[in-house]
């Protein structure tokens, strides 16, 4: 079993697959109406350094699901104590961490001093629990990931890099249209070049990567903490709104999927995101779900 869920690495493909199947079990439990106290009498430590609608209303909404507990901590860390003290408090009175960090960093020391699991729920550097409930999206519309191919047209940013993450675990294509420069570098792109179970690859051209794409996904162009960036990321993007023609090139099969939340007119338009392609309410309805099969299985 796996202590921590730092990044879609932390799981194999076997255990992916049987959190997904958990958490398409939880959904149907949720829907019907069924108890699931999976996890009564336990509390989760939720350490918020940035704002969050989706993530934080979900964990919170899926421990009550599940019997348990949620308290909500709104902090900057390091500021009144520090990363290792903030650890070796929580882990004496709660069960589980859930924490949404400015800096990746900052997550791995919080998991390394604490004694009970620690959840990503994003950092600069990668989006994890989003990539679970986006997949259990697609399995719901297109029956399986496997053989499927996601283009990414956007930012090679911290969602796109838990995309890159589960590229090494289920055999789908991946493909990533972004201008010149932000593209995603470093461990994680090295690593889905060497590991990628599917075509893994990196294009500037949309009348080029998108074609035949099943999933056409998209998200902010200025993510949290890159407020500094936002002329020069706005010019620099503005080539790749996800808009009718772009869609046309997918085809009319190919879903819409955006992590949320949305700039329209900008990454994607109004028309597109509002569309019968779009996806993004299923995507963000199934977070509580494969947040929920998490919870079980590193606290349960
Ligand atoms: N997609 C997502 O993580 O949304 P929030 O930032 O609102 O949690
Ligand atoms: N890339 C975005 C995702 C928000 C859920 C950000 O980090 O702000």
């Amino acid at each position: 079993m796996y202590a921590d869920f730092i990044s879609i690495y932390d799981l194999t493909s076997e255990e992916l697959q049987e959190l997904l199947d958990l958490a398409d079990e939880l959904k149907r439990k949720f829907r019907a109406k069924e108890e699931h106290h999976r996890l009564s009498g336990k509390t989760l430590g939720m350490v918020f350094e940035k704002p969050s609608l989706r993530t934080r209303v979900t964990f919170e909404t899926g421990m009550y699901h599940l019997g348990g507990h949620a308290v909500f901590i709104q902090t900057t860390l390091g500021e009144r104590e520090t990363v290792p003290d903030i650890a070796r408090n929580l882990d004496r009175w709660v069960d589980g961490i859930v924490a949404r960090t400015h800096s990746h960093e900052a997550m791995l020391e919080l998991a390394s001093y604490s004694s009970v699991p620690v959840i990503n729920a994003l950092t600069d550097r990668l989006h994890p629990c989003q990539v679970l409930g986006d997949a259990q999206t697609i399995r719901e519309h297109k029956g399986q990931l496997e053989g499927l191919k996601v283009v990414f047209v956007g930012d090679g940013n911290n969602v796109f890099a838990s995309w890159a993450n589960l590229a090494t675990r289920f055999a789908f294509d991946l493909t990533l249209v972004c201008p010149q420069g932000y593209e995603l570098k470093g461990e994680v792109h090295e690593r889905a070049i060497k590991e990628a179970k599917g075509v893994y690859k990196v294009c500037h051209n949309p009348e080029e990567g998108v074609p035949g794409a099943d999933v056409v996904y998209t998200d902010v162009w200025v993510s949290m903490g890159q407020e500094v960036e936002t002329a020069k990321r706005k010019e620099a993007f503005g080539p790749y709104q996800v808009d009718r023609r772009l869609m046309e090139l997918a085809g009319d099969q190919a879903l819409f999927m955006h992590c949320l939340p949305a700039h329209r007119e900008e990454e994607v338009t109004h028309e597109v995101i509002e569309g019968e392609q779009s996806v993004v309410f299923d995507q963000a309805e199934n977070r509580l779900h494969a947040q929920k099969a998490v919870l079980v299985k590193l606290m349960g």
